[in-house]
């Protein structure tokens, strides 16, 4: 089969997605116009052409800016109704998505405003498109640990809506010792956990988040490879790495999708999953990573194959429901 129609036709699921990086220009224009918040641009194109990243941080500094526009219950519903459908157009059948609870609550946005408008869009994405979904908190790491432990106390009422607690933002120099305590903390109150490592962070930063957070999987982790024992060892624990192409090319982790260290990850046989990270900043939802990654690697089906199964085996899910989407997935691949 055409390998384009094939990674169109498998379902897959999607572990790394800031739904804040899923606003399109267009809704930011709309909704700085409904919620009367000047932007410093006077139109799409403009917003488009400020997306010319140089590293991770010129990014943050667009997509902070960016989200203010984002006030209300009805705004949050929206965003995240917008990503489950166009999800629901790569086939994506799971996502286990981000919110960053900080951006909003730190401009005096309730913190139930926000969760509450995600839950009710994925709540209804289940239900109108069968998506099914996890939630997951992010702190963010250029802000203290204090500011995380209570922003964690704010989530616990909300604990039925979130099952897991991320690290995100600017990594360098923000290394995951600093929330030791905060993780600690969050695994008591029953939350799962990952983090964000090795995107522009050294591989001792993945090892922090192992070691000290006791993190289930590592968001990027590309860094990974400038250390042979950290990669034996992810690779023995089967340490899922959300691999995220087209945001490492955007933010120079790569010189180019050619260059992408993701063929030789799984060559080593690490646990890589292919994501968006934030698609309407880096130019594509996780069907075109998936394209573009195969294209740029010449990646076979199988290696297609491992990447969209590797995502269910590290979601999650419970076992039951990964083997049925497992299932369906090995039913994709052979069905004419
Ligand atoms: N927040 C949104 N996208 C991010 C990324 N790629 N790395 C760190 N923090 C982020
Ligand atoms: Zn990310």
């Amino acid at each position: 089969m055409d390998i384009t129609r094939l990674i169109q036709r498998i379902p897959k699921a999607e572990l790394h997605l800031h739904i804040e990086g899923t606003l399109e220009p267009e809704m930011m224009m709309a909704l700085a116009r409904r919620n009367e918040i000047e932007l410093p641009y006077s139109n799409v194109d403009e917003i488009r052409d400020a997306y010319d990243f140089s590293n991770l941080q010129s990014f943050l500094d667009v997509y902070y800016a960016g989200a203010r526009v984002l006030r209300e219950e009805q705004d949050f519903f929206e965003l995240t109704r917008a990503y489950l459908e166009r999800a629901a157009e790569d086939n994506v059948c799971h996502v286990e998505i981000f919110f960053d609870p900080q951006t909003h609550t730190e401009r005096d946005i309730e913190f139930a405003t926000v969760v509450d408008g995600i839950d009710r869009a994925l709540r209804d994405g289940r239900s109108r498109l069968g998506i099914t979904f996890r939630l997951i908190m992010c702190f963010l790491r250029h802000l203290s640990a204090e500011d995380a432990m209570a922003t964690l106390e704010a989530a616990l009422p909300f604990k039925d809506k979130i099952d897991a607690v991320g690290l995100d933002s600017s990594e360098l120099g923000h290394p995951p010792s600093r929330f030791t305590e905060v993780f600690n903390r969050a695994r008591d109150e029953g939350f799962l956990t990952v983090a964000h490592a090795g995107e522009e962070g050294p591989p001792a930063y993945i090892r922090e988040a192992l070691d000290l957070l006791n993190v289930e999987r590592i968001d990027h982790g590309v860094r990974c490879l400038e250390d042979p024992d950290l990669v034996a060892r992810l690779v023995e624990e089967q340490v899922p790495l959300t691999v995220c192409p087209l945001s490492n090319v955007k933010l120079c982790v790569f010189d180019s999708l050619e260059q992408h260290n993701l063929k030789q990850l799984l060559q080593h046989g690490l646990c890589v999953t292919v994501n968006s990270d934030d698609p309407s900043y880096f130019g594509g939802y996780i069907g075109e990573n998936y394209r573009r990654t195969q294209e740029a690697l010449e990646l076979s089906e199988d290696d297609i194959y491992t990447l969209a199964k590797n995502a269910f085996v590290a979601s999650f899910l419970g076992d039951t429901e990964k083997q049925r989407y497992i299932s369906e997935l090995d039913q994709a691949m052979t069905s004419p």
